[in-house]
């Protein structure tokens, strides 16, 4: 079965092209990084006109790249939540008029399901029952995958998702946007026990996360000590290593904690902030340790791309589920409780 996915949730316009929820034919992803650089943060409205700009060349550059034609897909599955709501829309409303004139199946898919999805492209994918933890621009979550149809919520973040502490921290070092892989290559070279940052743990007793009390840390090193002249010096690389390395703490802290309490062998990371070397690292080193499998998908396919979307669509299409041409945007929608994974 040939599936189309588009996604249009943020600030990256994608098409991609999967046969039978494995093989990618296309994976195109047009970014809007350059758009949104200089306003340290995605503008809305700026978003919903570049992926009118960019969502049909996109969809024409999927169907070159895979050889195929539009009449040899056979199904079509679109985001259509959560995201920002003009964003959400373009990709919707391409999909449904494409759904119409050929008279194809049409599938809704949330945002989340296509991130936990991506790693079902891998040769080496979890089985079911996992743990997958979601780190994102928008979202920080402990999810339990039970079966192709459950999904469990056990923690999300009470404040921000790790990937708005990434970006708001860049944004406070003038580092640019999206801060996160810049983070990321400076830390390379950074000492990450040089500045001692607050654990930003919510409480030791939830699975819930809190990201807040570290970006005011920051704020208050920056306060005290003013942002290092050189980009690329050595106290740059040692602020952004000991930041990043507060946040990856937590992140694998909770993780395997909660692994270890409900003897869980099997974890996944996705999601943008799941592209982190340091977090991939920690991560693969606590499953050693602890006797749990890690599961990551390639840095291209954690940030967001319409394959996963097409995976998870595959899934849902698969399980009988059909959207009819009223299907709408739901900017804010948590991850349904019987999604298909
Ligand atoms: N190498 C990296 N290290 C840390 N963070 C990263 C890295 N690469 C990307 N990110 C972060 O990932 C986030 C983008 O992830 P993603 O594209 O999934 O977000 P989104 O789709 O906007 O949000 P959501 O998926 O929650 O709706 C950004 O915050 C970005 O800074
Ligand atoms: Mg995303």
């Amino acid at each position: 079965m040939l599936v189309l996915g588009i996604e249009s949730s943020c600030d990256e316009t994608a098409a991609a092209i999967v046969r039978d929820g494995r093989e990618v034919l296309a994976d195109i992803v047009a970014s809007q990084n350059d758009v949104h650089a200089r306003y340290g943060g995605v503008v809305p409205e700026l978003a919903s006109r570049a992926h009118i700009l960019h969502v049909v060349p996109v969809l024409d550059e999927a169907l070159r790249v895979a050889n195929v034609r539009l009449s040899d897909i056979d199904g079509i599955a679109v985001t259509n939540a959560p995201g920002l709501v003009g964003a959400l829309l373009v990709g919707l409303q391409t999909a449904k008029s494409l759904a119409w004139v050929t008279g194809k199946p049409l599938v809704d898919v949330h945002h989340l399901q296509g991130h936990l999805s991506a790693i079902y492209l891998e040769p080496h994918a979890p089985p079911m029952p996992h743990l997958a933890l979601i780190v994102s621009g928008g979202h920080t979550s402990l999810v339990m995958v039970n079966n192709h149809g459950s999904v469990e919520e056990i923690g999300a973040t009470r404040d921000d998702a790790a990937g708005e502490a990434f970006d708001k921290g860049a944004k406070l070092l003038g580092l640019g946007y999206p801060g996160g892989a810049v983070i990321d290559r400076l830390a390379r070279r950074g000492n990450s026990a040089a500045i001692k940052f607050s654990k930003s743990m919510a409480s030791k007793h939830t699975w819930d996360f809190s990201f807040s009390g570290l970006k005011t840390a920051l704020l208050h090193h920056v306060r005290d000590h003013g942002v290092p002249e050189d980009i690329d010096g050595q106290q740059m690389a040692d602020l952004c290593a000991s930041y990043q390395a507060a946040i990856v703490e937590v992140l694998v802290r909770k993780t395997r904690t909660l692994a270890r309490w409900r003897r869980i062998e099997h974890v996944q990371i996705c999601g943008g902030v799941a592209a982190n070397g340091a977090l991939r690292a920690a991560m693969t080193a606590a499953g050693e340790e602890d006797g749990f499998e890690v599961y990551i998908p390639p840095s291209n396919r954690c940030t967001d791309n319409a394959a996963m979307i097409a995976v998870a669509g595959y899934q849902r299409l698969l399980a009988g589920h059909r959207a009819a041409l009223d299907l709408n945007a739901h900017p804010s929608s948590p991850l349904p409780k019987a999604a298909t994974i």
